[in-house]
């Protein structure tokens, strides 16, 4: 493989740990705990990993041994990419080999459907080398199979028993998690000597809580899309003859729309938490926008850009409850017989007329989206509504009308851009790099200390490195009952942007002038190599929260 300059230098940085896994540790045990709600029915759900207590690690006397023996681990990266995965596996790997360098490492590919499918490989030294702070999932592959049936399980064990794997450690999101708790329970129940551990993954930045400070991928992500929207700006600012439309990836949560904006100020940024709680409609949107163009264009500015996160359309009211209803039709045993082309037909015909007005309200495309199917976990697949043209189409539609009255006089010419993929598989920054390969070490030190049903943490991250705190939650810890797929089920609680919260505060204390006047910043690339107050920011959302 031909390698970039950046990639032959950026190969040689040692990321940093903290000091307490330097070297030999020691765990502390906290008190026992309890899952965020639902308490009875979670504990009933994983009597064996329910009330654990969260861990922390400080620096020992003994070295690290584990069980003395050698022993094997294997690694799953699930869901989206995000960047630093491999550097989460290069962290597992090293953590694995300074407890015993017999020990071996091994990839299952292309997600938790190479657990099932006895799909591996064996991680050695020379591979590793080549993948270190290194962007993407394809050292593995990554997939979003659903681990969640019995059969699954057993096909799993069987493949960790042929290998000689103790642990299992599953990178994933929000949903990935749930899974692995469910399995690190079912193991656990059956004796099977499996341990299972979480890595918190996701660029969207909403698998986050007391204890998780931010899910790995969410900075670089975030900083990719902010040079791209300070470049999309500066270029704004120079023609002065377009609004830009961006649709930003995030799935539900806004985080990464509103850290964006935190980074660039743009005109308008959209916050969907925000609409639900204002109980905007698509309409309401739409004039918000209208206006700030029309007072744009009253000082001559007939340019701008909004932000908008990908999951806004899940949020107004109307379409949530529509959505809502939706999932319960496609999850009964009656649609899942119906041909993709009669789905449509098939859940006009089985919800309220309340729901149904508001589908026929919607542009094709969109209740087309709506009303297909959704992935694996039961998400509707909010990165393909192509919010960004639906609200530059009906802003149009609303200047025009403001035109005809005489409250707008400008001109309104639009360009669309969706950001969501360029980010996923960035050469992870500094932060990320350091995050990663600490949360992978860490999972080693989890293994060795004998836990199961732990997500690997790393806290105090606005500070240097050194000073990071290192240990493990139970994941039980995060979870409560939500419905999913027409059925209760124990889930992680999913981390939405707090209206109330320091981000978001400051955002809507800036935004009444960002939007009229052109305040814009432009962040400039990812760097590498240089001054640490260019190198080794944290975002802005965690720079406020930890303030
Ligand atoms: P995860 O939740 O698995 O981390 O994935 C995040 C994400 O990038 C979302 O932001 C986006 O909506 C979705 O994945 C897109 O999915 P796909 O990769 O299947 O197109």
């Amino acid at each position: 493989m031909e390698k970039s300059a950046l990639q032959i230098a950026r190969a040689a940085y040692q990321p940093k740990l903290p000091k307490a896994l330097q070297g030999p540790v020691v765990a502390k045990e906290g008190e026992p705990t309890q899952s965020v709600d639902n308490q009875e029915e979670i504990k009933a759900l994983f009597p064996n990993t329910y009330g654990l207590p969260v861990i922390e690690f400080s620096e020992g006397q003994q070295p690290t041994t584990g069980s003395g023996e050698p022993m094997n681990v294997g690694v799953i990266l699930s869901g989206g990419q995000a960047p630093g995965g491999h550097n989460v596996i290069s962290g597992i790997f090293d953590g694995v080999k300074s407890l015993n360098p017999e020990n071996k490492l091994y990839g299952f590919i292309l997600g938790p459907g190479g657990l099932v499918d006895h799909k591996y490989m064996e991680l050695t030294a020379d591979i590793i080398d080549e993948y270190r702070n290194t962007g993407g999932f394809d050292i593995i592959g990554s997939g979003r199979t659903k681990l969640e049936e019995v059969d699954q399980f057993e096909s799993g064990i069987q493949i960790l028993r042929e290998l000689g794997i103790k642990a299992l450690v599953i990178i994933g999101g929000d949903d990935s998690n749930t899974n692995a708790c469910v399995l690190a329970e079912y193991y656990a129940a059956k004796q099977y000597g499996v341990q299972v551990i979480g890595c918190p993954k996701t660029i969207d930045g909403d698998l986050k809580n007391e204890q998780i400070e931010t899910s790995f991928g969410f900075d670089t992500a975030c900083k990719t899309y902010s040079e791209l929207i300070g470049n999309i700006q500066r270029d704004c600012n120079s023609a002065r003859k377009y609004w830009h439309f961006i649709k930003l990836m995030g799935r539900s949560a806004s985080h990464i729309a509103l850290e964006c904006a935190l980074q660039c100020q743009p005109n308008i940024c959209l916050v969907s938490e925000e609409v639900e709680q204002k109980e905007m409609s698509l309409d309401d949107i739409v004039k918000y926008i209208a206006d700030a163009v029309a007072a744009r264009a009253a000082e001559g500015n007939n340019f701008g850009t909004v932000l908008i996160p990908e999951g806004l359309i899940e949020f107004i009211p109307a379409i949530k409850r529509l959505i809502a209803e939706l999932n319960d039709v496609l999850a009964t045993d009656e649609a899942k017989q119906v041909s993709r082309d009669c789905q449509v037909d098939f859940v006009k015909s089985h919800i309220s007329a309340e729901n149904l007005a508001v589908l026929n309200s919607l542009p094709e495309d969109v209740a087309l989206q709506l009303a297909l199917d959704r992935d694996p976990h039961g998400n509707v697949q909010v990165s393909l509504i192509e919010t960004e043209k639906l609200l530059s189409r009906m802003v149009g539609k609303k200047l025009a009308e403001m035109k005809a009255e005489g409250k707008y006089n400008g001109k309104f010419s639009t360009q669309h851009h969706f950001f969501g993929y360029e980010g996923r598989c960035a050469a992870p920054s500094n932060y990320d790099a350091d995050y990663c390969y600490s949360l992978g070490y860490n999972a080693s030190r989890l293994i060795a200390n004998g836990k199961t049903g732990y997500m690997s943490i790393i806290r105090n991250t606005t500070a240097p490195a050194a000073e990071w705190i290192a240990g493990g939650v139970p994941i039980t810890m995060m979870m409560n009952m939500e419905k999913r797929s027409g059925k209760m089920k124990p889930v992680i609680r999913k981390a939405l942007v707090e209206l109330d919260g320091a981000p978001f505060k400051y955002f809507a204390e800036h935004r009444a002038k960002w939007a009229k006047e052109t305040c814009y910043v432009y962040p400039g690339p990812i760097q590498y190599f240089g001054p640490s107050e260019v190198c080794d920011q944290t975002t802005k959302t965690l720079k406020l929260e930890q303030a």
